[in-house]
């Protein structure tokens, strides 16, 4: 889903915190390219903060970063690294993030990797609120019942003027319920005169970034907080358990989305869909579905139950039953399923039909052409109308290498046959069933390439006389 972006000037820089090392993971995966809705937590965090426009953007890397950084490549070639080499504290990981940037006039912005649902909305709306005020330092705060871990926000009257964490607090301290999200803008200057003075007299000898809100607001600079009402988006994720409560907190609010852009969502409890799927209106999903990727589905479409697609386009009116498919095209009004297995690059066209125990995989299947019962169809070209019958088998595969069968528009291969690729049966051409075809059956043609039948005559009666069946036979014609 599109945020929509209002007129901001870009920020100077971005500085996204990712060096810390996610031990409570117990993941050989950096936590920052563990997924939430379809994507990793750290592309969140680039999202977000492209939404700055910021003439720099630096990630400070420093835990698994090889991991880190080539995902980064992936995501952009606008981002800059900055390694932390120890984790000396936030203020320290600012500090290696801002030192490659000479000459820093402006805003920078402070966001941490492991915060996936932070949106770039809300760090505009920083942004605003930072600018309007004049402030030189603002914090993101939210209000939470159990601010235990937390930096609690200490103020006067309507200023801050420091930020306390959870184990240098006070008692008293401990009693407030405003908390340090570790979101901010600061004013460069203000920013790296902080740093410059960081000590490391607390509980955790770290050198605090949150320590240089109180150095701001001691020599006179403005200090100010945004507090937000969705405390969500300013959660980190530290083990699995969050990163599954993220994940369906996450889910129910691209539901959400999705429902009040009418589509209906029979079981939202049993409905997962990726935040860059895209849905159209009167798209109905069934209980157990769930969309991945660059899922699309077209207007009026039914998916599901118990459906998984990845990167799979559906077209208008389509059903997709009980099925799995990846990297596939289904057309408009084309029939899918119960217990189809859509491999990648399967296109089936409008009206088609692939149906139960049916695998596809690199088949472009024609308009209105049915592969309707068990069957395996691989590296097939199947014309429009033409229909293959049950139990049929492109025998794509020689053990070395895969080729390709055409089977002509309205063509009607008979049941059990196999297709031994490459072969091509023409224009509605026939293929008998049983057949195992081996050269191309020219257009309008029937092939037949199987034993012909021959029946024996009384051949129970003298090869297996007093049998079951022998003695059925003579009773049958008593009767
Ligand atoms: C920090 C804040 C706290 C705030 C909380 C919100 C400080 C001193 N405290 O605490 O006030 O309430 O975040 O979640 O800033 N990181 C590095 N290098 C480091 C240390 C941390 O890159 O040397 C990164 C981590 O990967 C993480 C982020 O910074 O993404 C926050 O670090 P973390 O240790 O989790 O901070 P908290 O102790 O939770
Ligand atoms: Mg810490």
């Amino acid at each position: 889903m599109q945020v929509p972006h209002h007129d901001l000037d870009p920020v100077t820089a971005v500085v996204v915190l990712a060096a810390g090392g996610g031990t409570r993971m117990k993941s050989d995966r950096s936590k920052l390219l563990h997924e939430v809705a379809g994507k990793s937590m750290l592309s969140y965090a680039i999202s977000a903060a492209a939404a700055l426009d910021p003439d720099h953007l630096v990630v400070v890397v420093g835990h698994q970063r090889e991991q880190v950084e080539s995902h980064l490549e992936e995501l952009s070639a606008s981002i800059t690294t900055a390694v932390q080499e120890e984790q000396l504290g936030t203020g320290h990981a600012v500090a290696c993030g801002l030192a490659g940037l000479t000459d820093l006039v402006g805003e920078v912005v402070v966001t941490y990797g492991d915060v996936p649902m932070l949106t770039g909305d809300t760090l505009r709306q920083l942004v605003a609120v930072h600018r309007a005020h004049h402030q030189q330092v603002t914090v993101l705060t939210a209000e939470i019942d159990d601010p235990s871990g937390y930096g609690r926000i200490l103020r006067l009257e309507d200023r801050v003027v420091g930020i306390v964490e959870h184990r240098d607090a006070t008692s008293e301290q401990l009693g407030i319920k405003e908390i340090n999200s570790g979101i901010y803008v600061f004013d460069a200057e203000t920013l790296q005169a902080g740093l410059a003075q960081l000590g490391t007299d607390n509980a955790q000898a770290e050198q605090y970034l949150t320590d240089v809100v109180h150095f701001a607001h001691e020599r006179g600079d403005r200090v100010g907080a945004l507090r937000t009402d969705d405390v969500w988006q300013t959660e980190g994720v530290n083990d699995r358990i969050q990163l599954a409560r993220m994940a369906a907190e996450m889910n129910r609010r691209i539901l959400d989305a999705w429902m009040l852009a009418g589509v209906t969502v029979v079981d939202p409890s049993s409905t997962w869909v990726d935040v860059d799927v895209d849905l159209a209106r009167d798209v109905t999903l069934l209980p157990g579905t769930i969309l991945q990727g660059a899922t699309t589905v077209g207007q009026g479409a039914v998916i599901g139950p118990d459906t998984t697609l990845m990167d799979v386009e559906v077209g208008a009116r389509a059903q997709v039953i009980r099925s799995h498919g990846s990297f596939a095209i289904v057309g408009e009004d084309a029939q899918v399923g119960p217990f189809s297995y859509l491999r990648p690059g399967t296109q089936l066209g409008a009206d088609g039909k692939i149906g139960a125990f049916v695998e596809t995989k690199n088949a472009v299947i024609g308009a209105g052409a049915k592969v309707p019962h068990l069957c395996y169809c691989g590296d097939a070209v199947v014309g429009s109308a033409a229909n293959i019958g049950a139990g049929t088998i492109f025998a794509n595969y020689d053990g070395a290498n895969k080729s390709t069968c055409h089977i002509g528009d309205n063509a009607f291969v008979g049941s059990n046959s196999v297709l031994v690729a490459p072969v091509d049966v023409g224009v509605g051409a026939f293929v008998a069933a049983g057949s195992a075809i081996t050269e191309d059956v020219p257009p309008a043609a029937l092939a037949v390439a199987r034993g012909r039948q021959h029946n024996s005559e009384g051949w129970v009666h003298s090869r297996r006389p007093g049998s079951a069946a022998s003695r059925a036979v003579d009773s049958d014609s008593e009767n």
